[in-house]
C-alpha cells in the first residue's frame, strides 16, 4: 500500500541558520518553559511521533544531543490491549528520554481509557491522543484524524482518557478535515474544557496528507482559542523555519519531525537558537560513522537481524544524503542481508568521505 507520508520538499536556509549562529550569544530566549498539567516542559521543541521513524533508537540519540520532549511513535490502543509485540517495541523507552510521552490512537472511549491506563502503569509521563494520523487504514476505523470530522466521538475519547488517568493528557491534531471545515480551534476549546494539557497543531488539514506547505498562520487561531500550550508543527527543518512558525503562530514551542531525518541533532541545535545560546556545529564525519554505527546497532537489537536490516535502510539513506557518491552507497548497501557486511560498508564509505575531505582542505591550502 502507498504511503501518504513523503519526503517534505523543504526551502534550503542554511546561510540564514549559519548567520544567525555567530549572532547567538546576542539573542533571547524565545522559548520560555511551558507547564503541561503539574509537569515543566523547559524547552518545548518537541520530536514529532513519526511511526517507522522515531521508535525507541532513533528518539535515544536525539535525546542525546538535546530534546524538549520526546513521543512514542503511535500506538493503536486495541494493539497496546492485546499487548502484542509490535505494541511492546513501541511502548518501550530509553531511561535517558524520560519523562516520555505515550501516544494513543483509538475510536473507542473505553479501549482508549483502558490503553491509557496500561501505558501510565508502564511509567508514562504524559498520555498524547492522536487526532492527526491521515492514513486510510487509520481514517477507515475512525480513528486519527477522521476524528476531526467526528467531534461528538473526539469529545467522548477525550474524556474518557483524561478521566482514566492521573498523567497529563496532550493531543495532537490537524487544522480540520479539509479546507471547508477548518474546526481546529473549536476542538482545542472542547478539549481544553475536558482537561487536555496541551495541544500540537500541524498546519495541514487532512485531506492534504502531506502536500502543500504548512500553514504557520492557521496555528495563531488555535492559540487565540485557548489558555493551554500550544505547539506549532509542519515543515519546521531549520533554525530559521522555527523562528518564522513562532512568529506566524504565536505558538508555545514547536514540533521537528521529518526535519530530523538523518539528522538527529538538529533539535538541539534548534533549541539552543531559539534559547539564545551557541549553536553547536554538526558532528564531525568521523562522529557521524559512529552516531550511524550505533543506531544501526541499536535497531539490530530491538528488531533482530531481519527486520533491523530492513527498517535501518531509510536511516542509512537519509544519514548519508548529499555526501559524496551516495546514491552508489545506498544501492549498494540496500542489497546487504547481513549486518556486519552492511556496517563495513558504512566504514569505508565514511573514511572515503573523511579521506576526500582531507585531500580537498590539502588541494585548497
Ligand atoms: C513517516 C511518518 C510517520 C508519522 N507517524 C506519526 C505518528 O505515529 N503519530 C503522529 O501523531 N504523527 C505522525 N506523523 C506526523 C508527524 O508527527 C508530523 O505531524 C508531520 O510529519 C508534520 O511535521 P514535519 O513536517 O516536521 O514532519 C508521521 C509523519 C511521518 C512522515
Amino acid at each position: 500500500m502507498a504511503t501518504p507520508y513523503r519526503t517534505a520538499r523543504l526551502p534550503n536556509r542554511g546561510k540564514a541558520d549559519k548567520a544567525r549562529a555567530c549572532f547567538s550569544g546576542m539573542s533571547v530566549n524565545r522559548i520560555p518553559s511551558i507547564p503541561i498539567g503539574p509537569l515543566t516542559l523547559a524547552m518545548p521543541v518537541i520530536l514529532a511521533p513519526m511511526t517507522g521513524v522515531t521508535d525507541r533508537p532513533f528518539r535515544t540519540l536525539v535525546k542525546r544531543y538535546g530534546a524538549g520532549l520526546t513521543v512514542t511513535e503511535m500506538i493503536a490502543s486495541e494493539a497496546m490491549i492485546r499487548d502484542t509485540r509490535q505494541s511492546q517495541q513501541k511502548a518501550a523507552w530509553d531511561p535517558s528520554e524520560e519523562p516520555v510521552s505515550m501516544q494513543l490512537a483509538g475510536c473507542d472511549p473505553e479501549r482508549m481509557a483502558e490503553a491509557a491506563k496500561l501505558n501510565e502503569g508502564l511509567g508514562a509521563a504524559i498520555i498524547d491522543i492522536n487526532m492527526g494520523c491521515p492514513v486510510k487504514k487509520v481514517v477507515n476505523g475512525h480513528a486519527g484524524s477522521a476524528l476531526m470530522r467526528e467531534p461528538e466521538l473526539a469529545r467522548r475519547i477525550i474524556e474518557a482518557t483524561v478521566k482514566a488517568v492521573k498523567v497529563p493528557v496532550t493531543l495532537k491534531m490537524r487544522m480540520g478535515w479539509d479546507h471547508a471545515s477548518l474546526n481546529a480551534p473549536e476542538l482545542a476549546r472542547v478539549a481544553e474544557d475536558l482537561g487536555i494539557q496541551l495541544i500540537t497543531v500541524h498546519g495541514r488539514t487532512r485531506c492534504q496528507l502531506y502536500t502543500g506547505t504548512a500553514d504557520w498562520g492557521f496555528v495563531r487561531t488555535v492559540k487565540n482559542a485557548v489558555k493551554v500550550p500550544v505547539i506549532v508543527n509542519g515543515d519546521i527543518c531549520s533554525i530559521a523555519d522555527a523562528e518564522a512558525a513562532l512568529d506566524q503562530s504565536g505558538a508555545d514551542g514547536v514540533m521537528i519531525g521529518r526535519g530530523a531525518y538523518g539528522k538527529p541533532w538538529l533539535i538541539a541545535q534548534v533549541m539552543a537558537a531559539l534559547s539564545g545560546r551557541a549553536v553547536p556545529s554538526d558532528p564531525s564525519l568521523a562522529e557521524q560513522q559512529a552516531l550511524v554505527r550505533e543506531h544501526y546497532a541499536l535497531m539490530i537489537d530491538l528488531y533482530g537481524p531481519v527486520i533491523g536490516v530492513n527498517l535501518a535502510r531509510k536511516h542509512l539513506g537519509w544519514y548519508t544524503k548529499g555526501l559524496h557518491d551516495s546514491g552508489v552507497f545506498r544501492n549498494a548497501v540496500n542489497q546487504i542481508a547481513d549486518p556486519a557486511l552492511a556496517l563495513d560498508m558504512v566504514d569505508r564509505f565514511y573514511e572515503a568521505q573523511q579521506a576526500a575531505a582531507i585531500a580537498g582542505t590539502a588541494i585548497a591550502a
